[in-house]
C-alpha cells in the first residue's frame, strides 16, 4: 500500500448477510456470534473488510433495510456486546467492519413514524417524514419496487394523507428538509463510530431529497447532507470509509465521490458490462465501460461487485445500454421467471451455468482492476441459490459451511432456518461448501485464497496506475498496473473458446516477463508479444528486472 494510503484503497471486502452467514445459538437464524466465530475463515480467505448488510432491530419487511432502531442490534442477531465482541475479534484478525447506513427511510414501525402519524399537520413530529394530500406530487420520480409497489404514496387512514416512500409502502422516506432528521442521522453516524465501525456502505444516497419536476435523485440538497456526513466522520479521527450506493450511470454517480463527499462508489454499469462480455464474447464494451469510469473518476474509488444480496441491476435502458441488457438476457443462464424489478435474481454461479471458469475470470478481473473488490459471500464457493423463493431471497439463502445437515450453518431442525440451505442439482451443500473445498486442491475456494495471496504481494494490483492495452483478439481485454518500482500486465480471454493474440508491448520492450499466477517466465516483451489464452483464461505478469521467486504457494493450508 502507498505511504499514507488509507486501509480501504484496493482492499477485498467480503459481503455478508449476518442472518444468513452462520448460526450460534442453535435457532435456525444467523447471528453476530456465529459470524464472530467463522471470522478465522475469512482472515484465512485473505479478505481485508466485511460488510454487513442490516443488523438493527426490524420487521424485516426489507431484509432489515426497514429499521426500527438505528442504535441497536435485531435481538435475533445478537445485543450490542456480541457487536463489540465481532469488532474486537475481526480487528484482532486484521479485519475491517463495514456496516449498512439506510439514511433515507424507516421502518413504517419506527416509533418517529408512529408518532408522526398520530400528530397534528404541520407539527415537527409529523415533519418527520414526507406527506401530501396529493398523490401526484413528485410524479417524476420512478417507482422502483415496481414488483411490489404501484406508487411512491401510501394512503394512511390515521394521519389522513398520503406518505412518500421509494421503496416499499413499510418504508417511508425520512424528510431530509426537516433539521431534526439531519441532526437525528448524523447521531447515528457518531452512535456506531464510538461503537468503533471502520466504514459505512451508505444505502440509496441518491433519494434523501425531493423536488417537483426532477427524479428526486442526487438533488444539490442530498450531497449537501452527505458533505455534512462526512465532516462527521472527518472529526472523528480515524480512517472511516464512506461507500455510497448509487445505482446510476458513472458520470451521475461520480458527483458523490466529489473530494469532500464519500470514498467509494459503487460502479454497477461496469458490473454489467463484466457480464455482457462473458454473454457474448466480446470485450469491446467492457474496455470502453473501463475507459469512461477511469476518465470520470481515477485510481481505486469504484468499488467492485459481481453479485450482491439484491437482483443483476441492469434497470430500464438509463444505467446500462439497451443493447448491453439484450447482450446478458440473450446470453448468461438464467432459466425462466428470473426477472425481479429491474434485474436478474440469480446468483452468480447459475448464471454462469456453474462454470468455474468463468467464476475466475470474472473475479480475476475484479482483483486486478482499479478499486474495492466485491465478494458476496459463497461466491468464493459457487454456491448456487434457491429460486422460488420470495422477493430477493434466491440470493440469500444460508451460507454453505460443511455437507453435515443444513450445511452447517445451523443445528437447529431444517424448518426453524432462516431460509432453506441449497440443495439444488449441481449445488446441493453436501457437495459444495467450506470444509469440502478446503480439502480439494483444485477448489474454487482454493483458487480464491491462493489468488488472493499472490495479490497481497502484487501492490500493483492493489493501488497502481491503470492503463488499458490494444490486444488483436475481440474477446480479449488486458491492461497494466503500474507503481513506482512494480508493473503488472493482465490479459483476460472473455470467451468460451481459446484465443491467441498479439499485445504490443512497445513500451516495455525488452523487459523480462513473468507470469505470476504460474510462476512461469514468458519471452522479452516486444511489439508484437504473442499470447495464447485458453476459454475463459487469464493471467498476470511482471515486467521488468523481476525477482525469479515464484509467488505461488502451497496449494492448501493444513
Ligand atoms: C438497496 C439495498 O441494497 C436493497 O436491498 C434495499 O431493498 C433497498 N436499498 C432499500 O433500502
Ligand atoms: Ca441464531
Amino acid at each position: 500500500m502507498g505511504k499514507g494510503a488509507p486501509w480501504w484503497e484496493g482492499a477485498v471486502i467480503y459481503q455478508l448477510i449476518p442472518r444468513s452467514f452462520s448460526d450460534g445459538n442453535g435457532d435456525g437464524i444467523g447471528d453476530l456470534q456465529g459470524l464472530t466465530s467463522r471470522l478465522g475463515y475469512l482472515r484465512w480467505l485473505g479478505v481485508e473488510a466485511i460488510w454487513l448488510t442490516p443488523i438493527y432491530p426490524s420487521p424485516l419487511q426489507d431484509g432489515g433495510y426497514d429499521i426500527t432502531d438505528f442504535q441497536n442490534i435485531h435481538p435475533e442477531l445478537g445485543d450490542l456486546s456480541a457487536f463489540h465482541r465481532l469488532l474486537t475479534t475481526a480487528h484482532g484478525y486484521g479485519i475491517k467492519v463495514i456496516v449498512d447506513l439506510v439514511l433515507n427511510h424507516t421502518s413504517d414501525l419506527h416509533p418517529w413514524f408512529q408518532r408522526a402519524r398520530w400528530s397534528k399537520r404541520g407539527s415537527l413530529e409529523r415533519d418527520v417524514y414526507v406527506w401530501s394530500d396529493d398523490s401526484s406530487r413528485y410524479s417524476q420520480a420512478p417507482v422502483l419496487f415496481r414488483k411490489f409497489e404501484t406508487s411512491n404514496w401510501e394512503w394512511d387512514e390515521v394521519a389522513g394523507q398520503y406518505y412518500f416512500h421509494r421503496f416499499l409502502r413499510h418504508q417511508p422516506d425520512l424528510n431530509y428538509e426537516n433539521p431534526w432528521v439531519q441532526e437525528q442521522m448524523l447521531e447515528v453516524v457518531q452512535f456506531w463510530l464510538e461503537r468503533g465501525v471502520d466504514g459505512f456502505r451508505l444505502d440509496a444516497v441518491p433519494f434523501l431529497y425531493e423536488e417537483e419536476n426532477s427524479r428526486c435523485e442526487g438533488l444539490p440538497q442530498t450531497h449537501a447532507f452527505l458533505r455534512r456526513i462526512r465532516q462527521k466522520v472527518e472529526a472523528f479521527g480515524r480512517d472511516i470509509l464512506l461507500m455510497g450506493e448509487a445505482i446510476q450511470p458513472v458520470e451521475e454517480a461520480a458527483p458523490y465521490l466529489a473530494d469532500d463527499e464519500l470514498h467509494g462508489a459503487f460502479n454497477f454499469v461496469l458490473t454489467a458490462n463484466l457480464f455482457a462480455a462473458v454473454a457474448s464474447g466480446s470485450s469491446k464494451n467492457l474496455m470502453v465501460c473501463l475507459r469512461e469510469s477511469q476518465e470520470v473518476v481515477s485510481g481505486c474509488r469504484w468499488a467492485l461487485p459481481l453479485r450482491n444480496h439484491d437482483e443483476l441491476w441492469l434497470g430500464d435502458g438509463h444505467l446500462i445500454p439497451p443493447e448491453v441488457i439484450q447482450t446478458i438476457r440473450a446470453g448468461l443462464h438464467q432459466g425462466h421467471g428470473h426477472w425481479l424489478n429491474w434485474g436478474i435474481n440469480r446468483r452468480l454461479a447459475p448464471l454462469l451455468n456453474g462454470d468455474p471458469r468463468a467464476n475466475k475470470l470474472l473475479h480475476g478481473l475484479l482483483y486486478s482492476l482499479p478499486g474495492m473488490p466485491c465478494l458476496y459471500y459463497g461466491d468464493e464457493l459457487g454456491m448456487g441459490d434457491w429460486p422460488g423463493l420470495r422477493d430477493r431471497d434466491p440470493n440469500r439463502t444460508p451460507m454453505a459451511w460443511t455437507p453435515e445437515r443444513n450445511g452447517g450453518f445451523s443445528t437447529a431442525p431444517e424448518p426453524l432456518l432462516v431460509l432453506p440451505a441449497v440443495t439444488a442439482p449441481g449445488y446441493d451443500y453436501r457437495v459444495v461448501n467450506v470444509e469440502v473445498q478446503k480439502l480439494l486442491p483444485g477448489s474454487l475456494l482454493n483458487w480464491h485464497r491462493r489468488i488472493l495471496t499472490s495479490r497481497r504481494l502484487l501492490p500493483a494490483l492493489r493501488n497502481g496506475d491503470f492503463e488499458l492495452i490494444e490486444s488483436s483478439h475481440p474477446s480479449v481485454i488486458s491492461y497494466v498496473r503500474s507503481i513506482s518500482d512494480m508493473t503488472v500486465l493482465v490479459a483476460a480471454n472473455v470467451a468460451g473458446a481459446g484465443a491467441s493474440f498479439y499485445l504490443d508491448l512497445t513500451p516495455w520492450k525488452g523487459q523480462r516477463t513473468r507470469e505470476v499466477l504460474w510462476g512461469c517466465d514468458y519471452p522479452i516483451a516486444s511489439e508484437n508479444w504473442f499470447v495464447y489464452l485458453p476459454a475463459y483464461g487469464f493471467s498476470w505478469w511482471l515486467l521488468g528486472e523481476v525477482d525469479q521467486t515464484p509467488l505461488n504457494h502451497e496449494l492448501v493450508d493444513t
